[in-house]
């Protein structure tokens, strides 16, 4: 199978916040954003291995900042890293100020996905090559996050989370 660059996975997703998605403070209610990065890294799993893909699991998300309404907010995913069958999606989430047009980082968020077949079965998918600093830092330390999430989902034991232990020793 034959390898693809994280840049041939991106998508961004744009759109505003409007009331019906907002919480009593009038910023948007976190699962609608969880929706949305979910959303755009299912795309972005789906691009790099032209699969059906499943959400395995939320391995981080981070709220940083709050989203007020009537923002416009852009969620840009990619693959980080390929394993066997599973994908580690890198989300970044941004508000655009209305004015100027500048773009801050809002919050972010880490999701593995897996690409299956049509009943369901895990797949493999094709590696991943990254390209610049940000992707290769991503790509170093994805094998690290998946045997923390698979360690916390009790699917390994501890003494198998050979990065984690690297960290200690
Ligand atoms: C995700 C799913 C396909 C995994 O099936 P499984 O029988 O556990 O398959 P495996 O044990 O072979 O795991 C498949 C891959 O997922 C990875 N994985 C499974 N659970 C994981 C977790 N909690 N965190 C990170 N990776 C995980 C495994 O490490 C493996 O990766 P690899 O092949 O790249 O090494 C299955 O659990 C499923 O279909 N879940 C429901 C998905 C869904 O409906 N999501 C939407 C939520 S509403």
């Amino acid at each position: 199978m034959q390898a693809k660059t994280a840049k041939e996975s991106q998508t961004i997703l744009t759109d505003m916040v409007l009331p019906g998605e907002t919480n009593a403070l009038n910023n948007l209610f976190g699962g609608e954003l969880l929706a949305r990065m979910d959303r755009a890294a299912s795309i972005a799993a789906g691009r790099h291995c032209r699969r059906i893909v499943v959400t395995a699991s939320v391995n981080h998300v981070a709220f940083n900042k709050a989203v007020p309404l009537g923002s416009v907010v852009t969620v840009e995913a990619k693959v980080s890293r390929a394993f066997k069958t599973s994908m580690e999606v890198v989300i970044d989430v941004w508000i655009e100020d209305r004015e100027s047009g500048k773009k801050t980082k809002a919050n972010e968020g880490i999701y593995t996905f897996v690409a299956v077949d049509n009943t369901g079965q895990p797949v493999d998918v094709p590696e991943v090559m990254p390209e610049t600093d940000l992707e290769k830092q991503r790509f170093a330390a994805a094998l690290r996050r998946k045997q923390l999430s698979l360690l916390l989902a009790g699917k390994i034991k501890p003494n198998d989370a050979s990065e984690l232990k690297a960290l200690f020793e």
